[in-house]
């Protein structure tokens, strides 16, 4: 167990009809509110009006920004950056995915400064201050709802990078399950591989050799993302399976299972940006078409820990270390694949030829991340393992 400092801010209101909530929250901050959300999914299922009523009842002001797509660009953030600094706004309230909530922390950072929010993204600048923030969930997945970062793609450069800084959080988060209800089967495939991925990144990169307490929270956490997400895929409307998985889904990347695990890294993820920044892959699906590849390179350097995660998490017992360990692996991809979440980079259509210019991009995430490491060559036969 190594040192740790563990604080969350943000306060979660979770469940059943909690979001009309969302006003009196809100305007806590200040009355002039910049709402963002995305594509349009909150104005077929309800949301939309839900929120607006709440906010208007409680005395808001209201000035949309939508049209967040999956995979967040950076200028339709630099437009809702400009939106906030005319109109004056005093709190941002975000109604969606990662996507929407990443691209209102952007703004909330970006709008107290004169320079290119970008300069934050690239380690040129630090965050000194920003607006508040608060949220309605509308997909179990990023954890951005209650974490201090947020990924975001620079449409110039085609870089997708992730950033995290304490005055991210978001100061309030709604979490009503039936909110998520509405999500396709895809994406919510999609939403339970980038929990696991989140817990796979700590628990496989970790150098502490000896974490019983996180490692029980974080196998648990795989299982009850592979559970739910089961439940939900026979029944979409299932309340108690969509609570399981948003709960799940937030703890899974909250600071909660880093808690003393030392250093650490997010080499899937470090690769799958390029994915959705290149090929705009929804994030989950761009991740386990790597994950299988990565853990097998993990493998070959750290048997042990993917051979307690298959007696774990698929209560493996028979073969050596080994065999458990490659088990494991062939475990988790069947059940990206049961799933339907793609197991390689041809399932989503990226030509392998296409893998030096994967690499070159990644590489340049890795290093902004200080992945020792991951150059060019390991990242190309990583990808190599996945087509
Ligand atoms: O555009 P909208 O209307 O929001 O539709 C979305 C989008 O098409 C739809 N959707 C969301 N809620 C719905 C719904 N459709 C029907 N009913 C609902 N209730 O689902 C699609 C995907 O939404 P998106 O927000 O993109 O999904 P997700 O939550 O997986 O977010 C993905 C983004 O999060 C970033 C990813 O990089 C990606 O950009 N991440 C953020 C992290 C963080 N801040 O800590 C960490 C993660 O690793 C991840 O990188
Ligand atoms: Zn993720």
């Amino acid at each position: 167990m190594q040192n740790f400092v563990f604080h969350n801010p943000t306060k979660v209101l979770f469940g059943k009809d909690t979001i009309p909530a969302i006003g009196n929250e809100t305007v806590h901050y200040g009355n002039n509110v910049l709402l963002v959300y995305g594509s349009g999914s909150i104005k077929k299922n309800g949301l939309y009006e839900q929120v607006c009523h709440s906010l208007l009842t409680a005395g808001a002001t209201i000035t949309e920004h939508g049209g967040v797509q999956s995979n967040p660009l950076l200028s339709h953030t630099h437009k809702g950056i400009q939106l906030a600094k005319e109109k004056n706004c005093q709190v941002i309230c975000a109604v969606g995915g990662g996507s929407v909530l990443d691209e209102a922390k952007a703004i909330c950072a970006g709008t107290p400064v004169a320079h290119d929010v970008w300069k934050f993204f690239t380690g040129k600048k630090s965050i000194k201050q920003t607006l508040p923030l608060t949220t309605v969930l509308t997909i179990a997945a990023s954890g951005s709802e209650m974490n201090s970062g947020m990924v975001i793609t620079n449409d110039d450069s085609r870089q997708k990078f992730g950033f995290a800084n304490k005055r991210l959080y978001p100061k309030v988060s709604i979490l009503d399950p039936q909110a998520t209800c509405t999500v396709p089967a895809d994406y919510t495939a999609y939403g339970a591989v980038d929990a696991i991925a989140h817990v796979l990144e700590f628990y496989f990169t970790t150098e502490d050799p000896y974490t019983p307490v996180q490692d029980r929270l974080m196998e648990g956490l795989v299982i009850n993302a592979m559970e739910s997400c089961n439940r939900i895929l026979t029944q979409l409307d299932d309340y108690q399976a969509r609570a399981d998985l948003m709960w799940t889904a937030t703890l899974a990347l909250n600071g909660l299972t880093g808690a003393g695990l030392g250093k650490v890294g997010f080499p899937m993820h470090m690769i799958e940006h390029t994915l959705s920044a290149f090929y705009n892959v929804p994030h989950g699906a761009g991740l386990s078409a790597i994950i299988p590849g990565w853990m097998r390179f993990q493998a070959k350097r750290h048997p042990q820990r993917f051979a307690q995660f298959g007696e774990r998490v698929f209560d493996l017992r028979e073969g050596t270390i080994e065999e458990k360990a490659a088990k494991s692996i062939k475990e988790l991809s069947n059940w990206f694949q049961q799933v339907n979440s793609p197991t390689s980079i041809t399932a989503l259509n990226i030509p392998a030829k296409d893998i030096p210019q994967i690499a070159d991009n990644a590489v340049t995430l890795a290093k902004v991340w200080r992945m020792q490491g991951y150059d060019q060559q390991l990242i190309e036969l990583i990808l190599k393992d996945c087509i």
